[in-house]
């Protein structure tokens, strides 16, 4: 009788009532752009060029070696493997679906779509089921993040303590979000 009755609330549980999308009680985990690319060619074509998809390649001894110098950080080490630098320099490093190392986990290395957007496992299907239906409520319920409208999703990384590159160490470094904003070749024009 026990298990029937699990098995009844199971169903009860998993049934979308009202044909409502079932979103996953689940913590959304990262897919990487990979699981967005085939949607969102138009962003996904100039992100590629961005500086924000290529920031990996920074951590490489010999790369930007004056603004590292300046940085007190050292030009002929290898900061690739550096706890200090990967949750900046990678997408979700030590979160599921996230970054784990350059061999296992390529596609993850770089500022990819979800630094910006959130891990995308459970708000891309709603996407994908509702296209223009859906209500920036009901995706941000399912980890979408909103950059434009709330500061702290760019601030993790521009201006955090924990970043090297500091506006008391060069002032280019200061983050004024709308003009950072305007500046959409870090990341990928407007389509709408
Ligand atoms: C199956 C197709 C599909 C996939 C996969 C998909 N999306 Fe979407 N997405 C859409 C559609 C359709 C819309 C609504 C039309 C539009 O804004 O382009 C949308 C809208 C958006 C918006 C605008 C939301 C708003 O409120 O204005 C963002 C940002 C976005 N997607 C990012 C992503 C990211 C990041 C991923 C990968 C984690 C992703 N999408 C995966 C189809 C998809
Ligand atoms: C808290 C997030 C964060 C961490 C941690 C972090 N960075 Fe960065 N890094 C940034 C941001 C943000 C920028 C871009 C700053 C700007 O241009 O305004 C940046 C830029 C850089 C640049 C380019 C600077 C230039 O002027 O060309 C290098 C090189 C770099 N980081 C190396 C590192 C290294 C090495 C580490 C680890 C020791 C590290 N970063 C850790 C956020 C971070
Ligand atoms: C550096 C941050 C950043 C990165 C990286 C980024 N985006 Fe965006 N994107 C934004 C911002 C900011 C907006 C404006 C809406 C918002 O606040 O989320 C936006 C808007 C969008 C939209 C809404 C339609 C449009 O063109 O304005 C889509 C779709 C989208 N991004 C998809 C993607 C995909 C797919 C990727 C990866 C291939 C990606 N984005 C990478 C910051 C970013
Ligand atoms: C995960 C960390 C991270 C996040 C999140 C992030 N950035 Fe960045 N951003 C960087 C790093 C690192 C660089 C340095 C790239 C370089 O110097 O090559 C950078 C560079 C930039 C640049 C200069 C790019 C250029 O082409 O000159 C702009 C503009 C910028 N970011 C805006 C934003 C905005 C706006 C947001 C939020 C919507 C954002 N960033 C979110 C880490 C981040």
């Amino acid at each position: 009788m026990a298990v029937i009755t699990g098995l009844f609330i199971f169903l009860f549980l998993a049934l979308p009532a009202h044909g409502e999308i079932l979103v996953s009680a689940a913590p959304p985990s990262y897919v990487g752009y990979e699981g967005c690319a085939m949607c969102h060619r138009d962003q996904y074509a100039d992100w590629q060029k961005s500086k924000h998809a290529k920031v990996f390649e920074l951590l490489r001894p010999g790369q930007r070696v004056a603004a590292k110098k300046k940085a007190k950080l050292d030009p002929d080490k290898d900061y690739t493997t550096s706890i200090k630098c990967l949750k900046c320099h990678t997408t979700g490093y030590r979160e599921t679906g996230g970054y784990v190392n350059f061999e296992e986990t390529p596609t993850r290395a770089g500022i990819g779509c979800e630094m910006c957007h959130g891990p995308g496992s459970e708000y891309r299907k709603i996407h994908k089921q509702k296209h223009l239906g859906f209500t920036r409520e009901e995706v941000s319920a399912a980890g979408q993040l909103y950059g434009s409208v709330d500061p702290q999703v760019c601030t993790r990384c521009h201006e955090h303590e924990d970043t090297p590159m500091q506006p008391s160490v060069d002032e280019k470094y200061m983050f004024n979000l709308e003009e950072r904003l305007r500046i959409t070749r870090a990341y990928h024009k407007h389509y709408k």
